[in-house]
C-alpha cells in the first residue's frame, strides 16, 4: 500500500542536480578557476540563496545551473537530463520552457516600452501577439505596475525597471527561476517589495528559485542558504523558511531593517 503524507526530501526528485562541476576561464595564458568542484541539488518549490563574496563563483554557478553556460568538467541535470549534452538549440528550447532570468542589470530593452519588454520572450513562440500583450499586462499588474507599461527603461525608477524583469522572468509560467542579486540596485523600501514578490511566488505559486544574492533578508524565506568561497561550497544550512532559525558559522548576516 502507498503511504499518504508528505514526501520526505531525499524521496523527491530533484529539479536541477549539479555534480562536481568545475569551470576554468581562459584568459591569455592564464586560467581562472571559478568553480573548483561543486555539487548540490535543488527540489521542486525550493527556495535556494547562494551567498559569498565578490568573485566566489556565485554567477558562474547560477549560469551553469540555467543552461546560459556549459561547465568545463562535471555534470548538470534538469529533471534528469545532462543539459552539458545538448546542443544551443535544445539549450535555448529548455531555457524558453522551463526558466526566468532576474539580472542585477534587468537586461531590458531600451527602445520597447515595459509591456514590450515583458512580452518579448513570447515572439519567438506560437503565441499570439495579442495572447503575449494580455499576459505581460496581467504579469506588470501583478508586480503593481501596470501604470507604467508604456514607459521606457529610461523613464522608469530601478526599483519600476527590477519590476518589469521579473514580469518578464514569468512570461512563460517558468517553474525555475533563476535571480542574481535581485534587489542588488535598490533602495531598501523597493528592495522590500521585490522580496514580497519573490516570497510569494515561491510559497503561494510554488515556483522554484535559485538566487544569488548578498540581501541576508532573503534568508528569511529560503530552504536552503548555500556559502560559496574560492570556487567551492564551504556551508550548507537551513534558510528561515519553515520556522528554522537561520545559523551560519562564517558570515555575519546584515540584515535590512524591516518595518513591523
Ligand atoms: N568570462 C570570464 N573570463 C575570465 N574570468 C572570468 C569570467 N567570468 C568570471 N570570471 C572570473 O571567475 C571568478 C568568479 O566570477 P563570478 O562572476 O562567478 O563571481 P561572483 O561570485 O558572481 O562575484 P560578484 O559578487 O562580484 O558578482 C572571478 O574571479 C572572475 O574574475
Ligand atoms: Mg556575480
Amino acid at each position: 500500500m502507498v503511504k499518504k503524507g508528505k514526501v520526505k526530501k531525499e524521496e523527491r526528485k530533484p529539479i536541477i542536480e549539479v555534480r562536481k562541476i568545475k569551470k576554468t576561464y581562459l584568459l591569455g595564458e592564464t586560467k581562472v578557476h571559478a568553480l573548483r568542484g561543486v555539487s548540490l541539488n535543488v527540489y521542486p518549490g525550493e527556495l535556494i540563496i547562494i551567498l559569498g563574496p565578490s568573485g566566489s563563483g556565485k554567477s558562474t554557478l547560477l549560469h551553469q545551473m540555467g543552461a546560459l553556460d556549459i561547465p568545463t568538467e562535471g555534470k548538470v541535470l534538469v529533471d534528469g537530463l545532462d543539459i552539458t549534452q545538448m546542443d544551443s538549440w535544445n539549450l535555448s528550447m529548455l531555457r524558453r520552457k522551463k526558466m526566468g532570468f532576474i539580472f542585477q542589470s534587468f537586461n531590458l530593452i531600451p527602445t520597447l516600452d515595459a509591456v514590450e519588454n515583458v512580452h518579448i520572450p513570447l515572439l519567438p513562440t506560437n503565441v499570439s501577439e495579442v495572447a503575449a500583450h494580455r499576459r505581460a499586462m496581467h504579469l506588470l499588474k501583478e508586480v503593481g505596475i501596470e501604470d507604467r507599461a508604456h514607459h521606457k527603461p529610461n523613464q522608469l525608477s530601478g526599483g519600476e525597471r527590477q519590476r518589469v524583469s521579473i514580469a518578464r522572468a514569468l512570461i512563460n509560467d517558468p517553474e525555475i527561476i533563476f535571480a542574481d542579486e535581485p534587489t542588488g540596485n535598490l533602495d531598501s523600501k523597493t528592495g522590500e517589495k521585490v522580496l514580497e514578490i519573490i516570497r510569494k511566488l515561491n510559497e503561494e505559486e510554488g515556483k522554484t528559485f535559485v538566487i544569488v544574492t548578498h540581501d541576508a533578508s532573503l534568508v528569511e524565506f529560503a530552504d536552503r542558504v548555500f556559502i560559496i568561497r574560492d570556487g567551492l561550497i564551504e556551508e550548507e544550512n537551513l534558510g528561515g523558511k519553515n520556522g528554522h532559525a537561520y545559523k551560519s558559522e562564517s558570515v555575519e548576516l546584515n540584515k535590512r531593517k524591516r518595518k513591523k
